[in-house]
């Protein structure tokens, strides 16, 4: 297997000591998030001049590292996310994973990294899954979350792209993430840190982007809320994005408005799938800038009728309050609206195979 080829031969190698099934059994009674893991990773190496090679499905295991492995000091890292659910029939789908490849593609062009295949990207999902397809928790809420990355592993102190690097995935499984119904979070708008400027890698998912915002996190932990907003770096003025999900509002008039993707946002595949299927609808999107003036204003006038935040892990979540150093406001009552909720419903109708999947996003594993 090279760079450009997607020959797909996998050496699959059984872990011999997986879990128990009784152990299982406990494990997924209430697995939470991203803290248990399956028995199995796909590990693929890169080398320059040879390519992708030794593609593996094998025992989970760490990972030796020389201390100057690259990634350990300029980060050259990144990463996707994405959820494998059991289907109404008892099959098992993902989730538009050909847009999670594209990503990575795009996110390893970013970080000077060799870009995977994609075919090669969604042939390492379908053996993780069908190998760990036992860990797929049975509550119609839950799902095994994936999770591929790519590092450098080239031991080398040098700031230049690596010559050499890692792709892997490993799986989690995953329970409703709101247990008890779905919530309105409180939103921080940070006035001290930005996540991404023009030029930078805001578009990209890599892991220092999420290691930049760990501190405006806590930040808006102070202030008693469960996520932050950031705004834009330039002007301070304008909507970007949560640490991780998307911003939507939903005006009087039934429109829905984001902000655009110039380069400083993620380009959420919730995002795009809630575009898609209100367009649809025949619901107005516009994609443009959105200030703190206007959702704070409209919210108070009333013509910001609805705001939620949107992604795999928690698919929607509304945003009741927002609170920021000069005060804060709710969203109508500060509960969930109904246009947020209709869409969650309608999305995840769809990725669990209860309604009928028109843009053709499910792709069965079996
Ligand atoms: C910064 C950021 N924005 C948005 C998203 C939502 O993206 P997606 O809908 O593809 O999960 C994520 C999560 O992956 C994220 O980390």
């Amino acid at each position: 297997m090279s760079g450009g080829d997607s020959n797909l031969d996998f050496d699959v190698r059984r872990n011999s000591a997986p879990v128990s099934d009784p152990e299982r059994a406990v494990l997924l009674a209430n697995p939470g998030f991203g803290r248990i893991f399956t028995d199995h990773m796909v590990t693929i190496r890169y080398a320059e001049g040879k390519g992708w090679y030794e593609p593996r499905v094998e025992a989970r295991a760490p990972i030796p590292m020389d201390p100057a492995t690259a990634v350990l000091h300029y980060a050259q890292e990144i990463f996707e996310g994405l959820k494998a659910y059991k289907l109404a029939d008892g099959g098992v789908a993902l989730f538009r994973p050909d847009a999670n490849a594209a990503r990575f593609v795009d996110s390893a062009k970013r970080m000077a990294m060799p870009a995977l295949p994609e075919a090669i990207f969604l042939e390492s999902l379908r053996q993780i899954v069908s190998i760990d397809r036992q860990w797929i928790p049975q509550d119609p809420e839950g799902s095994l979350y994936l999770r591929p990355f790519a590092f450098a592993t080239e031991a080398f102190l040098g700031v230049r792209p690596a010559t050499e690097y890692l792709h892997l995935v490993i799986a989690s499984p995953v329970g409703a993430y709101f247990s008890g119904g779905v919530k309105p979070v409180t939103v921080w708008v940070t006035p001290d840190y930005t996540r991404a400027a023009p030029g930078g890698t805001g578009a990209a998912k890599c892991g220092g982007n999420y290691a930049a915002g760990l501190a405006a996190q806590a930040e808006a932990a102070e202030h008693g809320c469960e996520q932050v907003v950031y705004l834009d770096a330039v002007e301070q003025k304008y909507v970007d994005e949560l640490g991780g999900m998307n911003v939507v509002l939903v005006l009087d008039d039934g429109t829905l408005v984001t902000p655009p993707l110039t380069g400083t946002i993620l380009p959420g595949i919730t995002r795009d799938s809630i575009l898609k299927l209100a367009q649809r609808a025949g619901r107005a999107v516009e994609e443009r800038p959105i200030s703190m003036d206007e959702w704070r204003d409209g919210a108070r006038s009333g013509r910001v009728r609805e705001a939620f935040a949107c992604g795999t892990a928690a698919v929607i979540t509304p945003l009741g309050m927002v609170r920021s150093a000069d005060g804060e406001f709710t969203v109508a009552d500060g509960g969930a609206g109904e246009v947020t909720m209709g869409l969650r419903q309608e999305l995840v109708d769809i990725q669990r195979g209860r309604a009928e999947d028109t843009f053709g996003w499910v792709q069965r594993v079996f």
